[in-house]
């Protein structure tokens, strides 16, 4: 058994080069015991044929909404109804466009309208059409509206140019397609419809979270770096539950081997400072998690060229403090997020240090937690943590990450409503 066992996935192939890699995705899919339905759009067609699409993923493949045979066999709302999750990959620009504004002239763009289900984007395009403000403009639409987002990723375009825009792997998607079927939350949904407004989700909708997440690297030379043993996989599941919670949500990662968040605008980057600048741009924000393990020291000068091995011994790494982005921020008095949620990863007298770090930098929650080599903790699944504020502590039992994360957003949810 897999998260996908069982599960109808409705595809929506739009009209890009990466379709292509749509066809791998239906594959993976199915080895996971998924069963797959395909729309494509007219241009679609013109990247992979029909029969391939039909070939894979086992169906037959709907193209028009004006055919009297696909209504006949199932009607464009049933269509849209009988699935568990809705995949849109690739999810071109026009596709976007067209959904962010309830345009419904083909049958993709009709079956997404139609919808009850949540719905997961792969975007692709060239980079330039994802920048554009456009694009931007309909993908924080679409995200008010509960879309859940994988990609894109950086990479080499087929146009030639690099940047923003590649099409997520078929299992980075595939991980997608699986954490958006176990959350537990609804697309938020105006009250009053029918059924919909049954989903009581939405304890962050319209709330924007900031997350750093993960360690961040400090280059001695071109080749080596200072690092540490943070999985980011704390962090990563706070993005991916405030945005279950219908919060917009920028993650600011740094190098993890992990997929970014559906839903989730993550931004990667290596080093402290290029942290604390990401963080910058992703602010104006009401929450701020500080989970990032943010390396304390980098090096004074990093040479363009590698140190060598001498006979004079080791070098001396001369080594300078970085910027304490929580505390940086906490200590605003312009700008600063209601909530500045910090962690604390302590491995001796870890209620001590956390109620003292939270005086320190200044922020309103400390979450301490042990990090000794045999707690297991760091790169782990389970994480054992104390909420540390100035009216006291409050010690949570060991739980799976995702379900910390789900906690404290809900925790955080309520402070802020009672702000
Ligand atoms: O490393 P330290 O124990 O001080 O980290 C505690 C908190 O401060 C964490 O939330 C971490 O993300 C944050 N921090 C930071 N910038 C640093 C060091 C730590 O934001 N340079």
């Amino acid at each position: 058994m897999t998260p996908l066992s069982g599960k109808r996935i409705l595809l929506v192939i739009g009209g890009g080069i990466a379709a292509y890699k749509t066809l791998d995705l239906i594959r993976r899919l199915r080895e996971r015991g998924a069963s797959v339905r395909a729309a494509m759009t007219k241009a679609a067609t013109e990247f992979v044929t029909p029969l391939s699409v039909a070939s894979l993923s086992g169906d037959k493949v709907y193209e028009a909404l004006f055919s009297l045979t696909d209504e006949a066999e199932m009607g464009h709302i049933e269509l849209s109804r009988d699935a568990d999750l809705v995949v849109i990959a690739p999810a071109t620009a026009d596709l976007l466009a067209k959904l962010a504004n309830g345009l419904a002239n083909d049958l993709a763009s009709t079956l997404l309208l139609a919808t009850d289900k949540k719905v997961l984007a792969a975007p692709a395009m060239n980079l330039r059409m994802w920048l554009h403000p456009a694009t931007q403009r309909n993908l924080t639409t679409l995200r008010n509206d509960g879309v859940l987002f994988v990609g894109p990723n950086d990479g080499d375009m087929a146009c030639g140019e690099y940047g923003p825009g590649r099409m997520a792997e078929p299992m980075e998607i595939v991980a997608a397609i699986a954490s958006a079927l176990e959350c537990r939350t609804a697309i938020p949904l105006p009250p009053g419809i029918g059924a919909w407004s049954a989903g009581t989700n939405g304890a962050l909708a319209g709330k924007r979270v900031v997350v750093t997440s993960g360690p961040t690297h400090e280059p001695i030379d071109p080749v080596r770096y200072i690092a540490n043993r943070s999985s980011g996989k704390q962090g990563h599941a706070i993005a991916r539950a405030a945005a279950e919670a219908g919060a917009d949500v920028a993650l600011i990662s740094g190098p993890v081997n992990l997929p970014d968040p559906a839903g989730v605008r993550t931004k990667h980057v290596e080093t402290a400072r290029d942290m604390l600048d990401a963080v910058d741009a992703a602010l104006p924000a009401d929450i701020f998690v500080a989970t990032a393990a943010v390396a304390d020291w980098r090096m004074a000068q990093t040479g363009a060229s590698k140190i060598k091995k001498s006979n004079g011994g080791a070098p001396r790494l001369n080594l300078v403090e970085n910027p304490d982005i929580l505390a940086t921020i906490a200590h605003r008095n312009h700008g600063r997020p209601k909530i500045v949620v910090g962690f604390a990863a302590e491995t001796n007298d870890v209620l001590a240090h956390a109620r003292k770090k939270l005086d320190a930098k200044g922020c309103d929650i400390m979450v301490a937690n042990d990090v000794s080599p045999s707690t297991g903790i760091m790169g782990g699944d389970t994480n054992t943590i104390h909420i540390v504020t100035r009216d006291g502590i409050d010690s949570w039992p060991t739980l799976d990450k995702d379900e910390v994360a789900r906690r404290l957003v809900a925790r955080l949810a309520r402070d802020l409503a009672a702000e």
